[in-house]
């Protein structure tokens, strides 16, 4: 109000305290809708197709055409240099984010005149590449994404879970409960793989049966309350493996997303300060294990517990760079800009749009651009040096990081040779996690053999069991 009353008072004044500008935005994005984990090749289903494309039409509308539209970004015909968009080599991932492109930057007319005088015209499609994060912007610094999984340390910090106390206690109390769901899952899951230990891989295929309304066997089982046990606990399984305050290694993922975030809104400030009209707009598809990592290590738990709990399809987290100062002359200075961060729990869309939420433990919905990406870089892994001294990786890339010693005098390497029996927490925990694998492996070989199903490719099989580790696959 009181805002309002000075504004018309002064009208004259109006565009000095002009509305804010949006000069970029970065967007971190979970896949749609797909088929079960346990039983690979995973798909994204028709529904999954409709979730993200139905985002990409939401933010279209707000960062393309709508009143937050990003300053200067080309509204209806795609400019590559404006854009960027990765996604991991992951079928479900990329074809997500090409579901979500369509939604974005709908068909147009093209229409060419050739030498001679003859016009073609092009399909309406308009074609935007979603490189792998691998390749993606950065290039050389960033072949270490390829994988979070080849993390050493990361994966041995995540194996700590299985050797913590609250997971043993959980693994014996919810015995009987997982018991109970045998006959539910016991198609495709050995029973005695049916614990805690598999909790995300028994919901998943729970969950995904019932939004595709599929006979389950002994469904009468599955009472709305058992459900949200089954959810719950899923999610209480993979935040141990996502984020651990005191142990957060594991988090990695979540690190290197806040590096990509950093790099790429420091680009579109260069760029601006430089007067070219360049990297706006970035988007990634990712798996929910990042967004559990980074809401972690942005403190997001303390805003709601919610935040532990899995994010649901096509849920989407926001970046946005803004200002209050006249860009009309000048690029504002990094004193003017600010940021903001938004999450959509699912699909989001005209009518169901995301939600603003302080960082860092702090209440202020809007941070400058100093403490945001002082914040950030805390944790950021933006280097593959970082990235080689942070997982303790020494072959590959990471060859020529080691020879320095450097690499291995972290906190890292600290934690990992802290056990004092006769086996290391970290070795411990590998082997914990290999035994797992082996064990789910037997069972869908075994499923496969008596139950029909189709016979999948290795490395397919492979992707869709370890997923509980790998941070990268959906
Ligand atoms: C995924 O699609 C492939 C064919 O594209 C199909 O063979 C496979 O059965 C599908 N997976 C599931 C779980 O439906
Ligand atoms: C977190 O890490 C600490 C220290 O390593 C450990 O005591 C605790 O059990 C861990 N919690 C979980 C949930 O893994
Ligand atoms: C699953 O469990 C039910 C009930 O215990 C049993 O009747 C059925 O034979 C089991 N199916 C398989 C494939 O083991
Ligand atoms: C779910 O499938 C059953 C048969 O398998 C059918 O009777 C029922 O109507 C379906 N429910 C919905 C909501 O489509
Ligand atoms: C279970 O949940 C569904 C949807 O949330 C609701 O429609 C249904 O009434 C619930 N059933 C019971 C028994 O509470
Ligand atoms: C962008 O990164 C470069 C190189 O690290 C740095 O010198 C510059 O200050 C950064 N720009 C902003 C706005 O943070
Ligand atoms: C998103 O929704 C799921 C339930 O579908 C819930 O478990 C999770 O906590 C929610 N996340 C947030 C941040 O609201
Ligand atoms: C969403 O709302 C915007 C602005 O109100 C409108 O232009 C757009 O067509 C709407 N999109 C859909 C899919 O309804």
């Amino acid at each position: 109000m009181h805002s309002a009353t000075i504004l018309s008072l002064v009208p004259f004044l109006s565009s000095a305290y002009a509305a804010e500008t949006i000069l970029g935005a970065y967007v971190f994005h979970r896949h749609g809708d797909r088929t079960p984990k346990s039983l690979a090749p995973t798909n994204l289903t028709a529904l999954g197709y409709e979730q993200v494309y139905t985002s990409g039409q939401y933010f279209r509308s707000r960062y393309l055409t709508g009143s937050s539209k990003i300053n200067a970004i080309s509204e209806d015909i795609v400019q590559l240099t404006q854009l960027d968009v990765t996604a991991p080599v992951d079928k479900v991932l990329q074809t997500s984010a090409m579901g979500f492109l369509q939604g974005l930057y709908p068909p147009v007319k093209t229409v060419q005149t050739l030498a001679g005088g003859r016009s073609i015209q092009a399909p309406m499609y308009q074609l935007i590449p979603v490189n792998t994060i691998e390749t993606g912007a950065g290039s050389e610094d960033s072949s270490w994404l390829q994988d979070a999984s080849s993390c050493t340390n990361a994966k041995a910090s995540s194996n700590r879970y299985f050797t913590s106390q609250e997971y043993s206690t959980l693994l014996e109390s919810t015995k009987p409960f997982f018991q109970s769901l045998v006959p539910v899952v016991n198609n495709t899951l050995d029973p005695k793989d049916v614990t805690f230990k598999n909790g995300y891989i028994v919901y998943d295929l729970v969950h995904v049966a019932e939004i595709h309304n599929e006979s389950v066997p002994s469904s009468n089982v599955l009472s709305n309350e058992t459900m949200f046990q089954l959810r719950t606990l899923a999610d209480t399984h993979e935040w141990g493996l996502a984020y651990n305050i005191s142990d957060n290694t594991r988090a990695i993922s979540g690190m290197q997303l806040a590096g990509e975030i950093l790099n790429y809104m420091n680009g579109t400030i260069e760029s601006g300060r430089k007067g070219s009209s360049t990297n706006k707009f970035g988007i990634q598809f990712g798996a929910y294990a990042t967004f559990l990592s980074f809401f972690g290590l942005v403190n997001l738990p303390q805003v709601s517990a919610d935040f532990t709990g899995i994010p649901d399809y096509a849920s989407s987290m926001a970046f946005e760079l803004f200002t209050n100062a006249d860009v009309s002359t000048a690029f504002p200075t990094n004193e003017d800009l600010q940021v903001r961060f938004l999450f959509h729990n699912g699909t989001a869309s005209n009518s169901s749009h995301p939600t603003v939420y302080p960082l860092f433990g702090g209440n202020s919905n809007e941070l400058s651009w100093g403490d945001f990406s002082r914040g950030l870089s805390e944790f950021a892994v933006s280097t593959t040096k970082d990235w080689c001294i942070m997982c303790g990786n020494a072959a590959g890339t990471c060859a020529q990081y080691s020879s320095t010693g450097s690499g291995n005098d972290g906190d890292n390497s600290e934690k990992q040779s802290s056990g004092h029996g006769s086996i290391s927490p970290a070795i411990g925990g590998v082997i914990g996690a290999s035994v797992t694998l082996a064990v789910v492996l037997g069972a869908l070989a075994i499923a496969m053999l008596f139950g029909g199903f189709t016979l999948v490719h290795k490395k397919a099989l492979r992707d869709s069991t370890t997923a509980v580790n790998d941070k990268t696959k959906p």
